[in-house]
């Protein structure tokens, strides 16, 4: 995710880029950059950072006059966070310059391409790429820049929200669209293009978001036209006043970031299977694991390390690494893994999973699992961060920044990932058969669908929450691939709402927690059609004869669970092992209601922090 600003029209553009940049700041923060049009010349500054190291920067290094300039701040998927990284970025000739959110696919072959007809690249970006492929299709058919920018988008895949501009006709700005947003706010004679409305709020309450495929070339004093990239038809613009407050545009019509998070899992999920799930070639393509072929298929084992919601997705990934692809594996807690003198050499293969990438304890997790000889694989949210450097190699989760303290996109996100690591190595090692290995990629497939339809029992769940939120304690029940699903669902209720919460393997119940259980202990049951299911019906009648108050998570259509529980809440069936990016959507949503039902802070919750940098 990045957030893009774009100005041109009667105004000095730079006061109205910078603050939109800010506003737009939620979509990534890693480097900014602006580059203005000062009647002359496109003058430009970019820096690693945020919007504020920008703003030291760019005073310094460019005047901030000019009616015409865009500007960038990043969450880097292709490249490292730095200078050269950062947007905007020029084509070879330094005529045109380009800001992008969203990522081209495809942009390595295109690259060799380019490098075979002469052009160099100073960035790792996607982006460049993408520059300089317009500023060929313009030179080699001495086009336009509108045209250009159509024929090349022709050429790319991927998703991509983006704002060109030529240094020989300052008077237009071309945008377009597909995956990305990109909303565009008209004024009197001017015209505002962004990621979202935030930054053109107090401007103008007219806007067209621009659907995806269209194009429009935005020009000072004309009327907007907008195109169907693909076949160059009229679009007739759909222009929306827009009713939202300034507030409402930064957490994106949401109350909070978490329940905003929450609603991004189907997209989140989607950004990080694209390009690495084919499924009509049932292929899986992970450049860190693909390198390394040999270090996972030779590991005596995998050893998990993590904190909080990432251990948890850690504890899915033991249950999907051995069940699919044959291989031992112990989850740790990095905290204590570090400090426990573990046995491990230069058989084991350590995985660390992080969102932050920062958290101490599993940095230092790392650093023990290398000295002592074991390769490590970082599975983190965000580019370039420490963990990410101090693993031999990894993958990352696409989940986008992720803001809101209580970690839930990250959560199945990161079960994405590692799922399909699983899936790759158990083909690798022949223990999936190319039927079920198929079956896998479909279903992965369409988990954003269902997480869709899984969203949809909010309204039920309010209610359940209303029930429930002067609770003092809850009891959170599964098993298998679900276990870890109760620990987070606890988790998730402790961290914002402050009621006292345990997670249990159903089974475990007998041993100890059911003594807690009577007419006032609300216990939600994970009890899914597939996996343990008459087990865990059992457990529930267990629970119902001591007059434990049920909320059971079922598949779709259940019938037997419904007879027993005092409240059910479905989800739609899928695999056993995918099921984990099901069942934790309601969980989320529970907690995210009682908390708000309570008034707590939920994006805030007392005594925690994003990312926990200190032991
Ligand atoms: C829970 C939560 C924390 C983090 C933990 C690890 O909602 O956010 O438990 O999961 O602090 O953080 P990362 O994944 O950044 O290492």
């Amino acid at each position: 995710m990045c957030g893009i600003v774009g100005y041109i029209g009667h105004r000095e553009a730079y006061p109205i880029i910078l603050k939109g940049l800010k506003r737009l700041e939620y979509r990534g923060y890693d480097s900014a950059g602006i580059a203005l049009y000062d009647g002359c010349d496109i003058k430009l500054s970019k820096t690693k950072g945020k919007v504020v190291d920008l703003e030291d920067k760019l005073l310094k290094e460019i005047p901030t006059v000019g009616s015409l300039g865009i500007g960038h701040t990043r969450w880097a998927t292709h490249g490292v966070p730095n200078d050269v990284n950062s947007h905007p970025h020029y084509s070879n000739s330094g005529n045109l310059v380009i800001i992008h959110n969203g990522i081209i696919e495809n942009y390595e072959s295109l690259k060799t391409e380019l490098k075979n007809r002469g052009y160099s690249f100073k960035s790792d970006t996607d982006t460049e790429v993408l520059i300089n492929l317009i500023e060929d299709v313009m030179k080699n058919d001495n086009l336009k820049l509108g045209k250009a920018v159509q024929i090349a988008l022709n050429q790319v895949v991927g998703a991509y929200a983006i704002a060109v501009f030529d240094k020989n006709k300052p008077n237009e700005i071309v945008v377009a669209k597909l995956g990305s947003p990109l909303a565009i706010g008209i004024g009197d004679d001017e015209f505002f293009i962004a990621s979202d409305a935030s930054p053109f709020i107090e401007y103008t309450k007219n806007a067209i978001y621009l659907e995806d495929e269209e194009m429009a070339i935005v020009r000072r004093g004309k009327d907007l036209k907008i195109r169907k990239i693909k076949d160059d038809s009229l679009v007739d613009p759909y222009i929306q006043e827009l009713q939202i407050n300034l507030e409402q545009i930064e957490k994106g019509g949401y109350d909070h970031f978490m329940l905003k998070e929450i609603y991004e899992q189907p997209s989140a999920i989607k950004d990080t299977y694209r390009g690495r799930m084919l499924v009509n070639e049932a292929i899986i393509k992970l450049a860190g694991v693909e390198d390394n072929m040999k270090k996972f298929l030779n590991a005596d084992r995998i050893i998990i390390v993590a904190c909080g919601t990432s251990w948890h997705a850690g504890l899915v990934a033991e249950y999907i690494f051995e069940d699919l692809a044959r291989i031992p594996v112990e989850v740790e807690y990095a905290s204590e893994f570090r400090y426990r003198n573990p046995v491990i050499n230069e058989k084991d293969l350590v995985i660390a999973i992080s969102q932050s990438g920062e958290t101490a304890d599993t940095l230092a997790a790392i650093k023990l699992a290398k000295s002592k000889g074991a390769f490590v694989f970082g599975v983190c949210n965000v580019v370039g961060s420490s963990i990410a450097r101090e693993t031999n190699a990894g993958a990352y989760t696409h989940a986008g920044p992720e803001i809101g303290v209580a970690s839930t996109k990250a959560f199945t996100t990161q079960i994405t990932i590692l799922t399909l690591i699983a899936l790759r190595l158990a083909r690798a090692k022949g223990t999936i058969s190319s039927s079920d290995f198929r079956l896998y990629l479909m279903e992965l497939e369409m988990i954003p669908e269902k997480v869709i339809k899984a969203l949809e029992s909010e309204e039920h769940i309010k209610k359940i929450a209303e029930i429930y939120k002067t609770t003092r304690n809850f009891l959170y029940l599964g098993r298998g691939y679900n276990f870890p699903v109760a620990l987070e669902g606890a988790l998730k209720l402790k961290e914002i709402s402050y009621i006292h919460a345990e997670g249990y393997p159903a089974a475990e119940m007998k041993h100890g927690p059911i003594a807690l259980i009577d007419e006032n202990m609300p216990i939600a049951v994970i009890a899914t059609k597939k996996g343990h299911y008459e087990k865990v019906v059992s457990n529930i009648q267990e629970i119902k004869s001591r007059k434990g108050k049920i909320i059971g998570i079922v598949t779709e259509g259940d019938v037997s669970v419904r007879e027993l529980a005092d409240h059910v809440i479905e989800v739609p069936e899928t695999l056993e092992a995918l099921s984990p990016l099901l069942t934790t959507i309601p969980l989320q949503l529970l907690s995210y209601h009682i908390a708000v039902m309570l008034g707590k802070n939920v994006d805030q919750p007392r005594n925690l922090a994003k990312s926990v940098t200190v032991e």
